[in-house]
């Protein structure tokens, strides 16, 4: 069986072919970048919209299927950007009227956790979930995924793109300060924001931006801001790990292709005598194969959505929805 995924929740746009033993048959990816600034709605929408067409094309090239192979059609319905989501949606319910085939909703952020899940071999992980607009400390329970621990202001890829931006370079700023902190050294004293098991970066940011205007070298800075902020998620992780008695724990998310952030989780797990595990890096930001995945999930529990119905959900929180295929 196969099923085709298409993500749009943000900046990008991408196309995925995923079998039923999560092999990933063709993936196709498109990342809108602007020029200036961060991401603008509509102007990612438009983006998408465009480069569609040519990415189902090279995904279904590259896995060598025709339309007839495709059993269903997955769909990112949400979080994130309405026009964005709007432009993915509006490709599924094309392929699904024009290939006779069930559409099928994936919650975006569900599908960061399954595709890590499924790869990590683990039954029970619980879940970091580091990307652009969430962090999330998660764990499954009685149906759904349950958020522990969270963020309560802005996720921390929106963090470090938007220091990023402020201190004159372009989206996404992750991979950038990741370039720069592997030069610094000397660690900056930043606000170390964890209340319980959330977390804030708003204070950090206006912190760090001060400290820039003081001149500090860029590279310590960079390497001051990833310490302190991965610390906080090593940290509310951890207290996740002992209150719910679990050994075992899976990255997902586009800031998941951070090393640093890899190696410090890993070394907290492994202390603890757990093991830990992150995908790869093209399965750690938004791709379709992770919505085909969990589309391939959700089909087989019997989760599917009427063309007519299938509006997009810009706020679908990851406790939103329920989880019916790991019920059992
Ligand atoms: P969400 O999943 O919350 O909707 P998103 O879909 O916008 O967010 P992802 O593609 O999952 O985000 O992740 C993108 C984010 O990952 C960006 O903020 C980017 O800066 C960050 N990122 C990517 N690579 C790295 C890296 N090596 N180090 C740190 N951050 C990174
Ligand atoms: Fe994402």
């Amino acid at each position: 069986m196969v099923i085709l995924g298409i993500e749009s929740t943000a900046h990008t746009a991408s196309v995925g072919l995923v079998s039923e033993r999560a092999e990933v048959l063709g993936l196709a990816s498109d990342m809108y970048r602007p020029t200036k600034g961060g991401i603008h709605p509509r102007e990612a929408a438009n983006h998408h919209v465009e480069q569609f067409p040519a990415l189902v094309r090279r995904a279904m090239d590259a896995a060598h299927l025709q339309p007839s192979d495709v059993e269903a059609i997955a769909f990112s319905q949400g979080p994130g950007l309405g026009p964005c989501l709007r432009a993915g949606a509006t490709v599924a319910r094309m392929l699904s009227l024009a290939w006779g085939r069930p559409l099928v909703p994936v919650n975006h952020c569900v599908a960061h956790i399954e595709i890590a899940r499924v790869l990590s071999g683990m039954e029970d992980p619980l879940l970091l979930y580091a990307s652009g607009g969430n962090t999330q400390v998660i764990a499954y329970g009685r149906g759904r995924y349950r958020v522990l621990g969270e963020t309560l202001d802005i996720g921390i890829g929106n963090f470090l793109d938007k220091l990023w931006i402020e201190l004159g370079g372009t989206f996404p700023g992750g991979p950038a300060l990741e370039a720069e902190a592997k030069r610094g050294s000397e660690l900056l004293v930043l606000p170390y924001s964890v209340h319980g098991m959330d977390v804030t970066f708003s204070g950090i940011l206006t912190a760090a931006l001060a400290l820039h205007a003081r001149g500090v070298p860029l590279a310590d800075l960079a390497y001051s801001v990833e310490v302190t902020t991965y610390s906080m998620l090593t940290e509310i992780t951890e207290r996740a790990l002992a209150h719910r008695r679990r050994d075992t724990v899976v990255l997902g998310g586009g800031v998941a292709c951070n090393e640093r952030l890899r190696t410090m989780v890993r070394t907290m797990v492994e202390a603890r005598g757990g093991t830990m595990f992150a995908p790869p890096r093209s399965l750690c930001v938004d791709n379709g194969a992770m919505i085909a995945w969990t589309g391939y999930l959700a089909l087989r529990a019997g989760v599917t959505i009427p063309v007519e119905e299938s509006v997009i959900e810009p706020r679908q929180r990851t406790d939103l929805v329920l989880a019916p295929w790991r019920t059992g």
